[in-house]
């Protein structure tokens, strides 16, 4: 169609929509459209703002490399990330749940350990941790089978991926609930880490004063089939940036109990899987970060 009037451009563009033979892609599509057309009618985005856009979108693209996912970053630091978990789990947000975001570190292929066994796979001085985590279905019935990806920061606050130090998949490891639906391993205890501000999320950071801290955490994913696939974090209650996450993740039924024991911790955690699809999610990065 011929365009007349601002209006026009976005009646022109839904127009097209109609040979989309996937219909919920038609759907996502409209929606997209109509509410990023009513964004820049609603904040009267000039020529210069739009420009400027154009390039950090194009950066976020451009800061990605297989160890380093900029749009995860950047989804999380906007809250999307954890809205679309939300939205998702707990019975569509009607209950707590102990899903979470993936967050841009989780890679594939971590390898299988025994229950009880380190993930301390090159020296990392911190204090022990011994975790033990208990997967149980929504009557509270133990889960036997339950395949959990485990991932964290070390007490510097930097995963493998991020520092060359350390081993490879240090901090990392892969366990299977036993009868009674338990799992455990000992590492060392997390830090909370800033969050890489050399792309994009650290122009947005910036531009609002905030600042990029995540509380200290560890990273688990869950599947078996029959149940719904769920990533996970189990938060430090005394960490100073626990109410001011720069990545909204943080959520009341994920905050641990960091028991002292001996020279170090003890965490133990149930995690509660719903019914639904198993599957693993696609991994933000694929490999460590070269020296
Ligand atoms: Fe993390």
């Amino acid at each position: 169609m011929i365009i007349e009037s601002h209006e026009d451009v976005t009646q022109a563009v839904l127009a097209e929509m109609h040979r989309t033979p996937n219909p919920r892609t038609k759907e996502l599509l409209t929606l997209l459209v109509k509410h990023l057309h009513a964004f820049v009618r609603e904040a009267r985005l000039t020529e210069k703002e739009f420009q400027e856009a154009i390039a950090l979108v194009n950066a976020i693209g451009q800061r990605t490399t297989p160890s380093h996912n900029e749009a995860m970053l950047l989804s999380g630091s906007l809250g999307v990330s954890n809205l679309v978990c939300l939205l998702n789990n707990g019975a569509h947000g009607a209950r707590p749940t102990q899903a979470n975001n993936l967050g841009p570190f989780y890679r594939a292929g971590a390898p299988l350990c025994a229950n009880g066994d380190s993930i301390v796979r090159s020296p990392t001085p911190g204090l022990p941790l011994t975790f033990n985590g208990v997967v149980r279905d929504e009557h509270g019935k133990a889960i036997p089978g339950v395949e959990v990806d485990v991932w964290q920061s070390s007490p510097q606050g930097l995963y493998e991926n991020q520092d060359p130090a350390q081993a490879e998949m240090n901090l990392r490891g892969r366990f299977v609930t036993d009868s009674q639906g338990a799992f455990g391993f000992r590492s060392v205890k997390p830090a909370g880490y800033p969050v890489p501000t050399d792309g994009p999320t650290g122009v947005l950071l910036a531009a609002q004063r905030r600042h990029n801290m995540r509380p200290a955490h560890l990273h688990f994913l869950l599947c078996k089939p029959g149940f719904k696939t769920i990533a996970s974090q189990v938060y430090d209650p005394d960490d100073p940036y626990l109410e001011t996450d720069s990545q909204f993740g943080v959520t009341r039924a994920l905050i641990g109990e960091f028991r002292k024991r001996g020279d170090g911790y003890a965490l133990e955690f149930t995690f509660v899987l719903e019914p639904g699809e198993s599957g693993r999610p696609k991994p933000p990065i694929s490999e460590k970060a070269l020296a």
